[in-house]
């Protein structure tokens, strides 16, 4: 059995925790590859309610390995916490969760620099989550990081860490005017990683293949979405790797001949946490309505998300650079209470009628969406897991969906809970017994 890749198709947070979850029941591994703990998956079953920020949240069923790939960004102080909270609520975890020796560790001068940079960004801030994120994939790209495979030889990291602080610290004092860190205090930090993390490191490239030669199934879980993806998303204010299907392969170390589905996780509007455009965005009421009845604050950073309807163009764009052979739509309840919904289908851009997505952010700001009314349904949707007890209304809205992003939508969730879904076909194919 293959690789299925779950994607975020559109601003992040569209719901891929809980489709992780409920697809993980037949998958031998869940791999995160890309992005750290700036994600904030969350996941709702009998267990109870969970935030995940880094750990891959295919950790509710037993059979599962956990991976988290070279891709990866890991502040090993949020993951130690994350696997202890775990284990307070009778999920251990210890014995299922693998961390690659090549991530990138997140160090406590990334997240200095990222909150730094940030604040000296001004009216032009990004809205970063402040997790030093984007400073730990700039020294990557630098040839300055550090990663966990240096952890298990703690020791040879004392030279190194000094020159990285001479230049960190210069950066941080003489631009920013913030305040040196301390090399002894950083290197007295990994020493107490390197014991505590030293088990989960591993090659993780080579389990990845074995299991694959062993024809398990893989769940390449993403984060972010495509939209905010380095190369195709809405630069600059995006993040700072690829949550686009090629991270997969680089971020775990694999070849793509192995993903047999690469699924799109849609929600049924738009969000988006941070700045940037958002081209369907509300700013009015109908905005605060559906933020408030979707509860739309960031499980990161708590911060309210910007609300719009869904956007066409966006996602067709989502759906040609990552090839979605599947879609999954998510939130389709939030919805149930609205006489008509919009449907974003093209944009007008300097009076042009346009139906591709501009690269250019200047030009994307300038976009106004054109949209269709679709009626709304008047019975609800919530919790509803037969398609054909969905609204008539609600199944057009699917249907002109499905028609409008160009890829069949193969799941519709209708509620947080693990068991509210409604799937059309399988996504995940399980080898008979
Ligand atoms: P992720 O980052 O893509 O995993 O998404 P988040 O967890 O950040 O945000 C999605 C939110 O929507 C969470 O609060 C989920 O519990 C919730 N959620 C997921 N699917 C549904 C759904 O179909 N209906 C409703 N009402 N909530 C959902
Ligand atoms: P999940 O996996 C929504 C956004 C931030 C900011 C931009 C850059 O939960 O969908 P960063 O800290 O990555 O440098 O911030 O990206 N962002 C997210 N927005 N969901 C996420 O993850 C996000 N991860 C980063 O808000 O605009
Ligand atoms: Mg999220």
């Amino acid at each position: 059995m293959p690789a299925y890749a779950v994607l975020g198709a559109q601003w992040g947070d569209e719901g891929k925790g809980k489709i992780i979850d409920v697809l993980a029941r037949d998958a031998d591994i869940v791999a995160r590859f890309s992005g750290g703990n700036n994600a904030g998956h969350t996941v709702v079953n009998e267990d109870g309610e969970f935030s995940f920020h880094i750990i891959p949240c295919g950790v509710f069923w037993p059979q599962t390995m956990n991976i988290i790939g070279n891709g990866v960004v890991v502040d090993p102080d949020v993951l130690l916490d994350e696997i202890d909270s775990l284990a307070n609520r009778g999920i251990d975890i210890k014995d299922r969760l693998v961390v690659s020796d090549r991530a990138h560790i997140i160090m406590p001068y990334h997240v200095a620099l990222d909150i730094l940079a940030e604040n000296a960004r001004g009216n032009g801030a990004i809205g970063t989550t402040g997790k030093g994120i984007g400073p730990t994939y700039a020294d990557k790209a630098a040839r300055t990081g550090i990663r966990a495979a240096d952890l298990l030889d703690v020791e040879s990291l004392l030279p190194r860490l000094e020159k990285i602080l001479q230049h960190t610290n210069a950066v941080i004092t003489n631009v920013y005017g913030g305040e040196p860190v301390s090399t002894q205090e950083v290197f007295d930090k990994c020493r107490q990683w390197s014991e505590r993390l030293a088990p989960f490191i591993a090659p993780v490239e080579r389990i990845v293949h074995n299991a694959l030669k062993a024809k398990k199934n893989i769940l390449l879980e993403g984060a972010q979405g495509a939209l905010l993806d380095l190369d195709h998303g809405t630069y600059p204010f995006v993040t700072s790797s690829n949550p686009t299907v090629g991270g997969a392969c680089i971020g775990l170390g694999m070849s793509p001949i192995h993903i047999a589905g690469i699924t799109g996780v849609f929600k049924a509007y738009s969000t988006r946490v941070g700045g940037g455009p958002l081209p369907t965005e509300l700013r009015d009421d109908t905005g605060e309505t559906i933020r408030n009845l979707a509860q739309e604050f960031g499980v990161t950073t708590g911060r309210p998300r910007r609300v719009g309807w869904f956007d066409g163009v966006a996602a067709r764009y989502s759906v040609e650079v990552n090839g979605y052979t599947s879609a999954i739509l998510t939130r389709l309840d939030v919805l149930d209470r609205f006489d008509s919904v919009q449907l974003c289908t093209h944009y007008e851009l300097d009076g042009n009628v346009i139906d591709e997505f501009p690269g250019g952010v200047a030009a994307l700001e300038r976009c106004k969406p054109i949209y269709e009314e679709i009626p709304g349904w008047d019975s609800p949707t919530a919790s509803i897991t037969e398609f054909e007890q969905l609204p008539q209304e609600a199944r057009n809205y699917v249907e002109r969906l499905q028609e409008v992003i160009g890829c069949r939508i193969d799941l519709i969730s209708t509620g947080p809970h693990r068991d509210e879904a409604v799937e059309v076909r399988q996504i995940i194919e399980v080898a008979s017994a």
